[in-house]
């Protein structure tokens, strides 16, 4: 039986941010089907904006920690930087090779992410990127909340509102051609929220799917690892620490 020795591989940063997005992601998938299902659940104006509403102080929680994150692959550790979590830099190449030539093996060992594991990061990251995008152009139109708010506001406010005093859903406050106008602009955008939201379902399942056969066939702790920020390795990995 081979001897296991421990690796420190997430830092502290690194880890929070996983279970910070984790649990995000969980309430805005969440929030965001009750949203999408709304009419056929007979959901009233109000709860639709309550609904929103949480949605998107969930969703700016949201964006904080991918950004705190972004950060900190240019200051964190040699695992936690972009080299080592995307699939990029001069390495990732030659690591790729490496992985398929030894798939169906235990002998390769990764101490950071594998190659295949770096390239359902860099989906899910541009997914995020994406959903945040979208997201706080939708706050702003659905419910004039910053960044935005303010601009659709002025844009739609009927004539002697003050596009400051508009509430969601009364239409007497808007001008009804500026909405059309806006609700134009909207729509490929809302679209591509929800066709994000399916394509960021199925990224975590695939990634959720390497984790499992990952560790069936390592068994190097990976997910206890996200929390003590230790990996048990068989063998020298890969990817030491430079
Ligand atoms: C993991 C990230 C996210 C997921 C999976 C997600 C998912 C969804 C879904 C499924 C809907 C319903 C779409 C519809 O009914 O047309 C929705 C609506 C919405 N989302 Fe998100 N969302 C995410 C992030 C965000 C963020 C970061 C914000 C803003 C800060 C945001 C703001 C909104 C708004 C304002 C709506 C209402 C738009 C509408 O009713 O069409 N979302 N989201």
């Amino acid at each position: 039986m081979s001897v296991r020795k421990p690796y420190a591989v997430w830092d502290a940063p690194t880890r929070a941010f996983h279970w910070i997005n984790l649990l995000c992601v969980l309430l805005l998938v969440a929030l965001g089907t009750t949203i999408l299902n709304g009419k056929s659940l007979g959901i009233s104006n109000d709860g639709k904006v309550l609904l929103k509403t949480l949605h998107v102080w969930v969703g700016y929680a949201f964006i904080l920690n991918l950004l705190v994150r972004i950060g900190w692959a240019f200051a964190g550790n040699h695992y936690a930087r972009w080299a080592q979590w995307l699939p990029l830099g001069r390495s990732f190449a030659a690591q790729w090779r490496q992985w398929r030539a030894s798939r169906g093996t235990a002998a390769l060992e990764f101490a950071g992410h594998t190659p295949p594991g770096r390239i359902a990061i860099g989906a899910m990251l541009l997914l995020m990127i994406s959903q945040s995008t979208t997201g706080l152009l939708l706050a702003g139109t659905d419910l004039y909340y910053p960044p935005f708010g303010s601009w659709i506001a002025e844009w739609i406010a009927a004539p002697g509102v003050d596009p400051a005093t508009l509430v969601p859903y009364q239409p007497d406050l808007v001008d009804a051609a500026a909405v059309s106008e806006m609700r134009a602009m909207r729509k490929p955008y809302a679209q591509f929220h929800v066709w994000g939201f399916y394509a960021l379902l199925a990224a975590v399942a695939v990634h959720l799917a390497g984790v499992i056969w990952a560790e069936r066939r390592h068994g190097s702790a990976l997910v206890s690892a996200m929390i003590t920020g230790r990996k048990w390795l068989a063998s020298d990995p890969v990817d030491p620490k430079p």
